[in-house]
């Protein structure tokens, strides 16, 4: 673009796709298909926690012994505990008081977030793109978890599918950065070809790190639920709540919610949508909190 400039050439109507007359898509759904996409493990401590939390026998001291492993996961677990939503009134200092304190839904849902949040949305050189994805992200899982709340369904899965429902994103951002540095492509292109597979690819993720074939439908089918096969109310519940968290960045596109596509069947009555269009603020602080 730069070369096009210092001739003051007027700029093609069409440019020519770079490498080889194929486009960035193309490239990437080609990556896809080939099964040779880089997916990032789950990290080790929340595999870790959720094979140990999913036995009913869950003991709170064994699970304290593998979140200590990792320091930094241990020192968000005690200032969770102690922060201000959490609502302490006598102050916690030590990690297994901490641990029963939140509760074992509440630790094996942190163990996820902050993995994710060092782990996996880290791209060298979006960093504040990825910073503002992970709280969107984050700000969705807390609103799928209160609309599962409303229906009485499985609130821990829409926390997750909320949290993972864009995590194709920073996995396919990662893979571009291997394309752009020998081809340049512009933001609109990465932005069409992400926000077109991203959720194909979180959907692959979440069956690559062993979660519910549901939860990995609500993710792969969340821009479209009429295509989910199995799973139809999770991705309508992470469709609102991701419509619902958009609501928090004045730059998103908005939705009228109450004229949301999922209020019906999802069997959301009016007095339920009221509630969660109150509950901007406390997510806001949460998302801020843990951001
Ligand atoms: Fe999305
Ligand atoms: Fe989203």
């Amino acid at each position: 673009m730069a070369a096009l400039d210092i001739h003051h050439d007027p700029l093609p109507t069409t440019m020519p796709p770079p490498d080889g007359g194929r486009s960035l898509r193309e490239r990437l759904e080609e990556l896809v298909d080939s099964g040779y996409l880089d997916l990032p493990i789950l990290p080790t401590v929340a595999a870790e926690v959720v094979a140990l939390t999913s036995n009913e026998e869950c003991d709170i001291r064994k699970l304290a012994e593998i979140v200590r492993r990792d320091q930094a996961m241990a020192g968000h677990m005690l200032r969770m505990a102690n922060s201000a939503t959490n609502r302490a009134v006598v102050h916690v200092a030590s990690l297994t008081q901490a641990m029963s304190r939140l509760g074992m839904q509440m630790v094996r849902q942190f163990a996820f977030v902050i993995s994710c949040q060092n782990r996996v949305f880290r791209v060298h050189g979006r960093e504040e793109q990825l910073k503002k994805l992970f709280g969107h992200s984050l700000a969705t899982a807390l609103y799928a978890q209160e609309i599962a709340r409303a229906r009485r369904s499985n609130v821990e899965e829409s926390f997750l599918a909320g949290l993972l429902h864009d995590v194709g994103r920073p996995v396919l951002l990662q893979a571009l950065t291997d394309f752009t540095t020998t081809t340049p492509f512009s933001e609109d292109d990465v932005e069409e070809s992400v926000g077109a597979l991203h959720a194909y690819v979180g959907g692959e993720l979440a069956r690559q790190w062993g979660l519910s074939d549901r939860l990995g439908e609500a993710i792969a089918h969340h821009h479209n639920p009429a295509a989910a096969p199995a799973n139809r109310e999770g991705a309508l519940t992470v469709r609102l709540a991701d419509d619902l968290a958009h609501r928090l960045d004045p730059d998103a596109p908005q939705v009228d919610i109450l004229m949301h596509p999922a209020l019906g069947p999802l069997n959301l009555y009016p007095e339920d949508v009221e509630r969660l269009l109150g509950l901007a603020e406390k997510i806001a602080a949460q998302v801020e909190e843990l951001g």
